[in-house]
């Protein structure tokens, strides 16, 4: 077993810790899907919605789903066979598996074309365009047969290679260099935004709420989204924490994670809305919303060419990392269960998304007219895994630590041995046995029409 332990992989230092799990958390998810669903959901409404589930079930299931991953050393499914033997708590594992699948997918559709989006920008391909040309090049791109396919699988094979690196040669060293490049980035795009004529709207699109707007599968979406942006639900965060050294302050790692993804969705969102009514876009626009709003902005910029090249460079790498995040639930679950080497589980795992992934790609155009309860492949591989698996995931991640594994084990293993406050622990417990599965389970209910609250 020592042995074992000594072989693994861990993160070097403290901010590689947090480098690597704020890399998973800050992605897409922020910059691309929060935006284009909030959009769609009202704007503010949705945004206090989310932080609600953000502060009541995101945090205390992060902090459930490294006290797993640390304390078992191991997989998303390989941990629950260490910390409860001969029950069935592993097939939440399964669970975690499969909706890595479904959602890197996607998400490497969606890489492929923020690379597409860096070439236009080296090739200056938004200036003395439309606000409609920009759309139409956007949907045109998308919906062609071929070029999407060929960057998402660029990106796979990138995401591929840098997981057959390893964990502190890889995942480690990327991550924390450019993070907090991107935040700089964002601001400045904000503070331009905002001063667009007409940018007020956008802002009170986004912070003034309507509440009478939500909807059911408005607040679904919201915890859908809580899940998707923090990387939690499947497992991401228990691989990571297997990765995690035992004098880490896992309380701490928690908290700063969560506030930078926070921070940065809501940047996101003061850069994107107040554009979006600056140049008349419709809000409910859809998974195109950044693609189509910020080319508008960084064309009005002055050092506009190269501020959107940094742009959409920075988003690619913000993918990757968390990409790379998601794959790794899939190899290390391959590579501890079934005894294959890191590399040959990475080549199978790149090889089967990327399968699904061409899917996806072409459901945007030649395979629009396919539709599967209503939805194309990409959005039906997004709903699932979102508003489906990782609640599904949480839901059982929470009921673990906090009927299974128990207060006791909890406080030994995130106090570090010593220290941490009565009152705290109590508040974890309280959300992760009572206030996470039921407000989980309640929505969703209200979506499958269990229970109806419209
Ligand atoms: N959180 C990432 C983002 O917002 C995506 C991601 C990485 C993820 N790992 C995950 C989502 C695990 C769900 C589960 O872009």
């Amino acid at each position: 077993m020592a042995d074992k332990n000594q072989a693994r992989d861990k993160f070097g230092s403290r901010f590689g810790v947090i480098a690597a799990a704020a890399g998973s958390a800050v992605g897409l998810g922020n910059i691309w899907k929060f935006p284009y669903i909030a959009g769609i959901y009202g704007g503010a409404a949705f945004l206090f919605v989310y932080l609600a589930f953000i502060l009541a079930i995101g945090l205390p299931v992060m902090l459930s789903e490294l006290i797993i991953g640390r304390k078992s050393q191991r997989n998303a499914f390989g941990a629950f066979k260490v910390l409860a033997p001969g029950t069935p708590w592993k097939y939440i594992g399964i669970l975690g598996v499969s909706a890595a699948f479904l959602i890197l997918s996607f998400y490497g559709v969606v890489a492929g074309w923020s690379v597409q989006y860096i070439i236009l920008s080296i090739q200056d391909g938004f200036s003395n365009r439309s606000p409609e040309q920009i759309a139409s090049l956007f949907t045109t791109f998308t919906t062609s047969p071929i070029r999407p396919v060929i960057l998402q699988l660029v990106f796979m094979i990138a995401t591929g290679a840098i997981v057959i690196i390893g964990v502190k040669k890889g995942i480690e060293k990327y991550t924390k260099i450019l993070m907090p490049l991107l935040v700089v980035i964002l601001v400045g795009l904000a503070i331009k935004s905002v001063s667009l004529e007409g940018a007020k709207a956008g802002l009170d699109f986004l912070f003034k709420p309507d509440f009478s707007k939500l909807t059911g599968e408005g607040v679904l979406s919201a915890l859908g989204h809580a899940f998707f942006t923090l990387s939690l639900g499947m497992g991401t965060l228990i691989t990571y924490g297997s990765y995690i050294q035992k004098n880490n302050n896992l309380v701490r790692t928690v908290i700063e994670v969560t506030l930078a993804d926070t921070v940065i969705a809501i940047l996101a969102g003061i850069a994107i809305f107040p554009a979006v009514f600056a140049f008349g876009i419709e809000p409910t626009e859809g998974p195109g919303l950044i693609f189509v709003t910020l080319p508008n902005v960084f064309h009005q910029m002055p050092g506009g060419f190269l501020f959107s090249i940094l742009f959409f460079v920075l988003l690619t790498v913000a993918a990757l990392t968390s990409s790379i995040s998601i794959l790794e639930v899939v190899v290390a679950y391959f590579k501890e269960e079934f005894n294959i080497s890191r590399k040959g589980a990475t080549v199978l795992a790149t090889i089967l998304i990327s399968m699904l992934g061409v899917l996806c790609s072409l459901s945007m155009g030649v395979l629009e007219p396919v539709k599967i309860f209503g939805l194309n492949f990409f959005d039906l591989m997004d709903w699932i895994s979102a508003n489906l698996l990782l609640p599904i995931g949480g839901l059982f991640i929470a009921l673990f630590i906090g009927w299974f594994f128990g207060r006791k084990k909890v406080e030994e293993e995130v106090a570090n041995g010593g220290k941490l406050s009565g009152a705290l622990l109590s508040v974890f417990m309280f959300l992760v046995k009572f206030i996470a599965p039921i407000a989980i389970a309640i929505v969703l209910m209200n979506k499958v029409g269990l229970l109806n609250f419209g």
